[in-house]
C-alpha cells in the first residue's frame, strides 16, 4: 500500500482527476480533490452575489459556509453547508468565476490548511493520500516524495473537456471549451498566489498521446 503524500498537478483535461481517483483506489489510498474545494467556494461566492473579485467578500463567505470533502477515492462528494453540490461546481458558470476566486491568497491560506489537515487525517487512517490540484507538489504538500505534473496540447485537453461535458448531458461546443479551458490556464498560471507551475523534482508527463489506462500504468510504477 502507498504510504505518503502523491502531489498530482496540471491543467485540466489531462486526465488529472480520472487518473487521481483510479491510482488512489488501486493503491488502496485516500483522495483529495483540492479543485472541487475550490469550486465549492466559487458557488457559494456565485449564489449569494458576491464579486469573486472582492477578496475580503470572498474570504469571509469562505469562513462562514460549511465545506465538506470527501476522501474516499470510491465515493468523491463535496457538501456545501450539508448540501451535495457535486454536480453544481462543474458547470459553465463556476468553470468561469473559478480562476477569480482562486486568486484570492487568503483564500487559498484558508484552503491550503484544510487540504493540510485533511491530507494529515487521511495518512493517519489509512496511509497514502493522492491529492489533485495545481500547487500540490509547490505549496500544499513540498516535501511529498512524488510528485507528477500531467501537461497535454490545449486541443486535446479541450477535447477531453468537451467530451466530460456531453457525458454529463450538458452542451458542448468544441470552440467554447477550447476558449474556456485556455483562459482559465492562462489565469491560473499567471496569477501572484501560487501560480500553477511543476516544482523542480516534479515528473512531468505530456498525456496528449496517452490514454488514462497508460498514465495509470506509468504512475502505479512510479508509485
Ligand atoms: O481541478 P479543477 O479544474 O476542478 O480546478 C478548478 C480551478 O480551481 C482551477 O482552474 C484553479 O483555478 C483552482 N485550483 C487552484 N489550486 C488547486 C486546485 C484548483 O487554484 N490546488
Amino acid at each position: 500500500a502507498l504510504r505518503g503524500v502523491v502531489a498530482l498537478d496540471g491543467p485540466s483535461g489531462t486526465g488529472k482527476t480520472t487518473v487521481a481517483r483510479k491510482l488512489a483506489a488501486e493503491l488502496g489510498a485516500g483522495y483529495l480533490d483540492t479543485g472541487a474545494m475550490y469550486r465549492v467556494v466559487t458557488l457559494a461566492v456565485l449564489d449569494a452575489g458576491v464579486d469573486p473579485h472582492d477578496a475580503d467578500a470572498v474570504v469571509a463567505l469562505a469562513r462562514s459556509v460549511r465545506l465538506d470533502v470527501s476522501t474516499d477515492p470510491a465515493s468523491p462528494g463535496v457538501r456545501l453547508d450539508g448540501t451535495d453540490v457535486g454536480e453544481a461546481i462543474r458547470t459553465p458558470r463556476v468553470d468561469a468565476a473559478v480562476s477569480a476566486v482562486s486568486a484570492v491568497s487568503d483564500l487559498r491560506d484558508l484552503l491550503v490548511q484544510r487540504q493540510r489537515a485533511l491530507i494529515e487525517e487521511t495518512a493517519r487512517d489509512g496511509g497514502g493520500v493522492v491529492v489533485d490540484g495545481r500547487d500540490i507538489g509547490t505549496v500544499v504538500a513540498p516535501d511529498a516524495p512524488l510528485k507528477v505534473f500531467l501537461t497535454a496540447s490545449p486541443e486535446v485537453r479541450a477535447a477531453r473537456r468537451g467530451a466530460q461535458d456531453t457525458a454529463a448531458g450538458r452542451e458542448a461546443d468544441q470552440a467554447t471549451v477550447l476558449a474556456s479551458v485556455q483562459r482559465r490556464d492562462r489565469l491560473d498560471s499567471g496569477r501572484a498566489a501560487s501560480p500553477l507551475r511543476p516544482a523542480e523534482d516534479a515528473v512531468e508527463f505530456d498525456t496528449s498521446e496517452l490514454s488514462i489506462d497508460q498514465v495509470l500504468a506509468a504512475l502505479t510504477e512510479l508509485a
